[in-house]
Order: C-alpha cells, then sequence, then structure tokens
C-alpha cells in the first residue's frame, strides 16, 4: 500500500488529507523552526520561542465545544478581521517568522505550522515532549472567522476563566496546567497594554509561575497602565486573571500542587496543551507525527489505509 493510496481512502473516508501533506518532512520542519527560536538576541529575552507559544494557543484557544466553530484548524488568523482582533495583537511578529518555514515547506499548512512550531517552542525550552498528530487545512478565506470574545481577558476574575475555559472543553486542572505557560514569555505595553515577565527565567519551561504567583507580597501596581501586580522586587508581573489563579480556592489548591511537583505539572500540561492544539481537529487530525521518524506521518497513512481498506472488505 504507497502512501498516495492511503490518502485516497483517507479521502474517502472523509479525512481531509492533501497529497502535499503527506509529503512534508516533519523533522525537517521541526529543526527549521527551531534553528530561528534564537536567532535575534535582541528580541525580548532572546528567544521567539514564547511568541509561538501564544500564537499556537490563540489560534486554537478560539475553538467553542458548543457549536465546535473555531480552534486550530483553518488557520483564519491570517486574514481580517482575526488578525486585527485586539487579543491577536503582537502575533504578526510569530506568524511573520514562520513564513521563510512555509516557503521552504509549501506542503504543511499553515494551521499545522503554527500547532507544530508552539510544540517545538515548549519542547526546546526544556518543557516536556507534546504529542502533535498533523493534517489541519487552511480555509482559501476569513470563513468560518471565530468571534472575536473567544480568548480570556487578563483584566478579568477566576468566574470570567473558568468560563472561557469550559467553553474551550477544559476543567479546572487542564485550565490551571495550561496558564501554566506563563512560566515562558513576557507581557508587552504596545500589545496587551500590560508590562513585564512573569518569572526571571522567561525563556525555560518550568513550574516557576506557580512557585512565584503563591508567594506574598504581591501589591498592585502604580502606574498609568492597566490595573496588574507586581512582586516585592517591582521586576515580576501578574495580570488580574493570574492572580485569580490563587485567590479561587478550586485552582489554588492546584497551583500549589503544581509548585510543589514540576513533574506532575509537566505530564498534566503535556496533556492539556496537546488536547488544546487538537480542538476541532479530531477528524482531520489522524496523523502522529510526535516521534523522531520523518517518515512516521506516511506510515501512519499507510497504516490507516491498510486498516480502512481491509475494514471495508470484511465488511
Ligand atoms: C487565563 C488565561 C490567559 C490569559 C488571561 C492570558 C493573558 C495573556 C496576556 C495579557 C499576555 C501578554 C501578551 C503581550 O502583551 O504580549 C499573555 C502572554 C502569553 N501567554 Fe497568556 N493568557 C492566558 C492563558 C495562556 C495559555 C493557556 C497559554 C499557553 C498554553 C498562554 C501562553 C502565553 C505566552 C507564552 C505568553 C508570552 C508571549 C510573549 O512573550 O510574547 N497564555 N497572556
Amino acid at each position: 500500500m504507497g502512501a498516495t493510496t492511503a490518502v485516497s481512502l483517507g479521502a474517502l473516508y472523509g479525512y481531509n488529507f492533501t497529497a502535499d501533506a503527506a509529503s512534508v518532512d516533519y523533522n525537517a520542519v521541526r529543526k527549521d523552526i527551531a534553528d530561528l527560536l534564537e536567532s535575534n538576541p535582541n528580541y525580548d529575552d532572546g528567544s521567539y520561542g514564547p511568541v509561538l507559544v501564544r500564537l499556537a494557543w490563540h489560534s486554537s484557544g478560539s475553538y467553542s465545544k458548543v457549536d465546535g466553530s473555531g480552534g486550530s484548524n483553518n488557520a483564519t488568523m491570517r486574514f481580517s478581521p482575526e488578525k486585527d482582533y485586539g487579543g491577536n495583537a503582537g502575533l504578526e511578529v510569530a506568524r511573520n517568522l514562520l513564513e521563510p518555514v512555509k516557503a521552504k515547506h509549501p506542503g504543511i499548512s499553515y494551521a499545522d505550522l503554527w500547532t507544530l512550531a508552539g510544540v517545538v517552542a515548549i519542547e526546546e525550552a526544556g518543557g516536556p515532549k507534546i504529542e502533535w498528530k498533523s493534517g489541519r487545512t487552511d480555509s482559501a478565506d476569513n470563513k468560518p472567522t471565530a468571534p472575536n470574545d473567544r480568548l480570556p481577558d487578563a483584566g478579568q476574575g477566576a468566574d470570567h476563566v473558568r468560563a472561557v475555559m469550559t467553553r474551550m472543553g477544559f476543567n479546572d486542572r487542564e485550565a490551571v496546567a495550561l496558564v501554566g505557560c506563563h512560566c515562558l514569555g513576557r507581557c508587552h505595553t504596545d500589545r496587551s497594554g500590560f508590562e513585564g515577565p512573569w518569572t526571571n527565567a522567561p525563556t525555560t519551561f518550568s513550574n516557576l509561575y506557580f512557585e512565584e504567583l503563591l508567594k506574598d507580597g504581591w501589591t498592585e501596581r502604580k502606574w498609568k497602565g492597566p490595573r496588574q501586580f507586581e512582586d516585592k522586587s517591582k521586576t515580576l508581573m501578574m495580570t488580574p486573571a493570574d492572580i485569580a489563579m490563587k485567590t479561587d480556592a478550586k485552582y489554588r489548591a492546584i497551583c500549589e500542587e503544581y509548585a510543589k511537583d514540576e513533574k506532575k505539572f509537566f505530564a498534566d500540561f503535556a496533556s492539556a496543551y496537546s488536547k488544546l492544539l487538537h480542538l476541532g481537529c479530531e477528524k482531520v487530525c489522524v496523523a502522529n507525527v510526535s516521534e523522531s521518524s520523518p517518515y512516521l506521518g506516511v506510515t501512519a497513512l499507510a497504516t490507516l489505509g491498510t486498516f480502512l481498506a481491509f475494514k471495508n472488505k470484511s465488511s
């Protein structure tokens, strides 16, 4: 069974593969993404990793389990109005950064590239291995664009965060694990309006976010910007939504667990982040290419084709 036959069989059974996607060398794509991460020492804290992780999150977190709309499939953030939503400010840095990778590997969809970039950025920052499947396709235009209210508002509290995370399909444990991703990166006044990093090691994936958050001494910063909190050293920040992670009793218990047990945080984060990247893509993402063989995607397709042909014959 050749890959092409498998692809045709996949298409016959409603899977959205393209012949191009089957020819992509995902290991080469991973390497090209990894090579970009520290390509500009003057950018932020020396790594593009955090903004790539945020691109993957915002392209996926638009999902609603209520009606199945949104999610990473289609990559509609390439177009207005989604790319202009206030919550997506700054993500053009990540999208533009990935353009040369797309040009070098034209068979990969933007939707696959953006989500894979999030995975590579986390793994390269020392985070856990994230299961990732290919198969997303890109829409030709801005339809169907997710509405402009899908991502959490950092100025709000626990009820809002819980409502948004529940709409995506995440329980409290998954929500807390996901927000622990603020161990990476920083806020920018010209993007969200907030300012500063959550930890002193913003290019390393760790459970430091929880350690810092649970410390005493967070006070409201006196400044002209949006309401945010600063630690005793006045170098770290938390938004109101971050502080809600420790003032809400249910969230707090999970934060305390992760602050004590980094291994548990890594395991729960890996599973929640992988779930996030595949929201709404369950039918299109069937080729598991998280392992290191460049041929695994094709092998998975061939295996699926054989399985479907066998199923067809025996039914
Ligand atoms: C309660 C939910 C969340 C809120 C309110 C929130 C809010 C924010 C805000 C305001 C920023 C600053 C953007 C900027 O000014 O550049 C930010 C950055 C970031 N967020 Fe979140 N976020 C949430 C959840 C998440 C999740 C679930 C992830 C990943 C799984 C994530 C990953 C990141 C990363 C990596 C950055 C840093 C980006 C950079 O350094 O350029 N966030 N977030």
